[in-house]
């Protein structure tokens, strides 16, 4: 016996990521994303879709670029403090203590805390439904040196199987 289910509820689990976004010298914002996957290895490519009512869409929209931070697991709290909260009512470097740090080539900041770093320069935005899937092009990547020396091991922050089900809510067709 099957039964009706949100589809959304088993995609998980989900790597949790922060996008940075803006400028490091006006005004520059963190979202956290789990809709975030590799689309291409040549060029090498990143889709994220950002919801299209999100400070970050805007910010995002307007300097075509965007760095994905890799939080771990000690950041969770953190994460859900930029997953619940916009950064048109807080700034969310100042509220969580996460600290900015200039990237290499784009405008944005870094999260320092995190593990690692893609930025990346956008070459594609495609209207889903809610959200627009940006497709990046990574022009850097770098991580911790000690990770890669394999003195330090991280746990990734990710979302787990969520414990509701829910009925699904399809359009007839
Ligand atoms: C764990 C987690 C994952 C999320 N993933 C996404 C995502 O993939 N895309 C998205 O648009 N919003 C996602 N959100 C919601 C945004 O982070 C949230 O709407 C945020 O407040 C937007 O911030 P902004 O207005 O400062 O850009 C997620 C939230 C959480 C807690």
């Amino acid at each position: 016996m099957k039964t009706d289910v949100e589809y959304l509820e088993f995609m998980w689990p989900m790597r949790h990521f922060l996008i940075t976004c803006g400028d490091i010298e006006t005004k520059s914002n963190i979202i956290a994303v789990s809709f975030c996957m590799p689309v291409s290895k040549e060029p090498p490519l990143i889709a994220c879709a950002i919801g299209r009512r999100t400070y970050s869409y805007k910010l995002i929209e307007s300097a075509k670029e965007l760095i994905v931070n890799v939080p771990p697991k000690e950041l969770k709290a953190k994460i859900y403090y930029c997953g619940f909260n916009s950064g048109f009512q807080v700034d969310k470097f100042k509220e969580t203590g996460l600290t900015p740090r200039p990237a290499r080539k784009v405008k944005a900041p870094i999260v320092d805390e995190c593990i690692a770093h893609m930025e990346c320069k956008v070459r594609q935005e495609i209207e889903t439904g809610d959200k627009i899937l940006f497709i990046g092009e990574v022009i850097e990547a770098y991580a911790d040196e000690a990770l890669l020396k394999g003195e330090r091991k991280v746990e990734y922050a990710k979302g787990d199987f969520p414990r509701k089900i829910y009925a699904t809510r399809f359009k007839s067709s």
